[in-house]
């Protein structure tokens, strides 16, 4: 009842006697409103121009300034008598961008997926331009999990040859530009690692390179 009312033929009586009385109006309106459509074409031209051009400052700045990740790299690992010994080495490759180590921690894998343990390892420390630090440490009696099953099938592997494990190396870091600190990124190094018969690192296996992702 109340909407009948009220919608109904309102609008379409006063519209027609104005577009007739208003038509000179009408016309000057939309000259103007065409001026304000160019001037405001030029400015969000300008804007965009502008915007463009500190973008490839930026850019430029970036590519010139950007931090590299560090680099790890596997340097020993052997395993006999439920005990595994790693070295792992990482390397602030930056010409003059420091790394703050807020926490690292050493986790071993046999065949990739299976944890045989972990430790947090190293105090919080701060890696100057082109350092090196060695990460290095055992898992054995107190800070491994693997299982009986588990060192019976890497002697069974090692008997045949090869063993394949993985090192993860997770840290925590922030990069130091000058006087200015980044925020703080969760690293990943993954080290394989194949060792042989003798329980330690093959020889081509010795410094190679392990691939790094922030998350
Ligand atoms: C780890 O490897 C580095 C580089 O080869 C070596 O300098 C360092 O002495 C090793 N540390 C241990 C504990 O094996
Ligand atoms: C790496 O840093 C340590 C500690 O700051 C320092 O003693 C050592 O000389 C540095 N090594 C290199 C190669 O700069």
């Amino acid at each position: 009842m109340w909407s009948d009312g009220r919608v109904p033929a309102q609008p379409a009586a006063e519209e027609r006697p104005m577009k007739r009385h208003h038509t000179a109006r009408y016309y000057a309106h939309r000259v103007k409103e065409s001026l304000t459509t160019r001037v405001s074409k030029l400015i969000c031209a300008i804007v965009l121009g502008l915007l463009f051009l500190i973008g490839i400052i930026s850019f430029i700045l970036w590519l010139s300034l950007r931090p590299h990740r560090p680099r790890f790299f596997i340097e020993g690992f052997s395993t006999g008598n439920s005990v595994i010994a790693y070295n792992v080495t990482a390397r602030n490759s930056n010409q003059n961008i420091g790394v703050y180590y807020d926490s690292v921690e050493v986790a071993v894998f046999y065949q990739d997926d299976q944890r045989l343990g972990g430790e947090p390892v190293l105090q919080p420390f701060y890696q100057e331009p082109k350092n090196t630090t060695v990460i290095a440490g055992m898992l054995g009696a107190g800070t491994s999990t693997a299982t009986g099953q588990q060192w019976e099938q890497i002697a069974a592997d090692r008997a045949r040859g090869e063993v394949v494990f993985r090192v993860e190396v997770t840290s925590v870091i922030r990069f130091k530009i000058s006087s200015w600190d980044s925020k703080r990124h969760r690293m990943h190094a993954n080290c394989p690692v194949r060792v042989g018969p003798d329980g330690s690192l093959l020889p081509n296996n010795v410094h190679k390179r392990c691939t790094v992702y922030f998350n």
